[in-house]
């Protein structure tokens, strides 16, 4: 298990540019499989997740080609629609394939893709979603067999706004017969760019970034070019290690509408936030203030991917913070972690309540999530002495070299491999 080692009290200051969004990224691969034409793809970061959905393209039959931060991506010759089973326990996000394995090939056969670090993530509401459209599903062996031969549009109304299954539902849509409507849509910056990336492959959805999305069936596939928008979470993720150094930090490629959120809590625990339309500074205070409630909830609400790192830095706030975790049900591994560093948590079911000390003391810690990782590594920055993370490989699923952008920052950081 590889890891890093932290020594804290550092400011950061400086300037970091943010990269591609993830969570546009995965959906907008799997999307690739739809078109039978080339496809080139800018701002991908350099990540494990990204490098996983290229592996199962690769093992459905498409080429993909990486060159830097592009992608040039040929599904042509994609001749398979079954999920080998050792790639979908690897990465969750190959569930996200199944809209659009069915939308190219009518067929498709997944095993589940089970839990994860965060908790139980069933995925009832795709299959809901897509049997909707006239898929037919046999579920046995642990195996997710879905016929899409006779798909067909339909009025599709999500009990929650689940991203992947609104995702998934929008991919297959575009290859059934007839138009589709999803009610109760996610309403996620990263499902706007899946509509975009779409269209520009030829089909016509809209309405995404509400919560009824409208997706015409049938179209001609052409050529397409796109640029993945910048990642919210990235962006929130350095800003948070800015505000636990007392750092003066210039964030730039950043969509600041799709922080505002995030901003206006930094701003409540003192920070200074001046935003423009593509760049963030942020000056922190001596000492932050504490959050009275903060809780996570689908977009446009304060997102669950930032809840670990707004944690740790309610860990040295002057005050009681009070954070509840709506979106999964086990999302608070990161506190057992933080307490080994003298932070003062009582956890009660998705609450937690956190009285803020003076200073965190450096200690040895265990990363359980890709959040939960960067949230350890804040803490450590801002802890007196030492600090060692374990679990490096949790943290590059989402953050391209994280210890080369906090290093470029100014903080004093190493990483070792397992
Ligand atoms: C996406 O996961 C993101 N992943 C997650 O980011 C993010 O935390 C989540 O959306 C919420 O914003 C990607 O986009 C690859 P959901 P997803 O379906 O689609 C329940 C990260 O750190 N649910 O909106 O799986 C589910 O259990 C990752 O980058 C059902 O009950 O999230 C959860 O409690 C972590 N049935 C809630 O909905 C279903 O069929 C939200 O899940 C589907 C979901």
């Amino acid at each position: 298990m590889g890891g890093y080692v932290i020594t804290g009290g550092r400011s950061l200051s400086g300037e970091i540019a943010v990269s591609g969004a993830k969570n546009a990224l995965l959906p907008i691969l799997a999307a690739s499989i739809l078109n039978d034409k080339e496809i080139v793809i800018h701002d991908c970061p350099d990540i494990s997740d990204a490098e996983n959905m290229i592996e199962i393209l690769r093992t459905l039959g498409c080429s993909v080609k990486r060159e830097g931060n592009t992608l040039v991506i040929d599904a042509s010759n994609a001749n398979a629609y079954t999920m080998p089973p050792n790639i979908s326990k690897k990465i969750r996000s190959s569930i996200f394939m199944l809209g659009s394995v069915l939308g190219r090939f009518k067929r498709a056969r997944f095993t589940y893709p089970g839990g994860c670090e965060i908790g139980n993530r069933p995925i009832d509401l795709h299959l809901d979603g897509l049997k909707k459209l006239n898929v037919r599903i046999k579920e046995e062996y642990g195996y997710i067999d879905c016929w899409g031969d006779d798909m067909r549009g339909a009025s599709i109304h999500l009990d929650y706004p689940s991203v992947g299954a609104t995702e998934n539902i929008m991919m297959a849509a575009v290859a059934a017969r007839g138009d589709s409507v999803i009610q109760n849509a996610a309403r996620e910056p990263e499902i706007e760019d899946l509509e975009r990336f779409l269209n520009e492959l030829g089909f016509s959805v809209s309405g995404a970034g509400t919560s009824t999305v409208c997706i015409k069936g049938g179209g001609v596939t052409r050529r397409a070019e796109h640029t993945v928008i910048p990642d919210r979470i990235v962006a929130g993720t350095l800003l948070c290690a800015a505000a636990a150094t007392r750092g003066d930090v210039l964030v730039t490629n950043v969509d600041t509408g799709h922080i505002s959120l995030t901003l206006s809590k930094l701003n409540e625990m003192g920070c200074d936030i001046s935003a423009r339309r593509d760049t963030v500074r942020l000056k922190a205070p001596e000492r932050l203030r504490r959050i009275k409630l903060l809780e996570t909830l689908p977009y446009p609400g304060f997102p669950t991917d930032m809840q670990a790192q707004m944690f740790a830095l309610c860990s040295i706030a002057d005050g009681t913070s009070v954070i509840v975790e709506n979106v999964f049900d086990n999302r608070f591994k990161h506190a057992a972690e933080l307490k080994r560093m003298g932070a003062d948590i009582t956890l009660k079911d998705r609450t937690a309540v956190i009285s803020g000390v003076e200073r965190l003391m450096g200690a040895t810690m265990f990363a359980h999530d890709l959040r939960g990782g960067a949230a350890l590594v804040i803490a450590g920055l801002c802890a007196d002495g030492r600090s060692v993370v374990y679990g490096s490989e949790y943290v590059d699923r989402g953050y391209e070299r994280f210890e080369n952008m906090l290093g470029a920052l100014g903080a004093d950081i190493d990483k070792f491999e397992a």
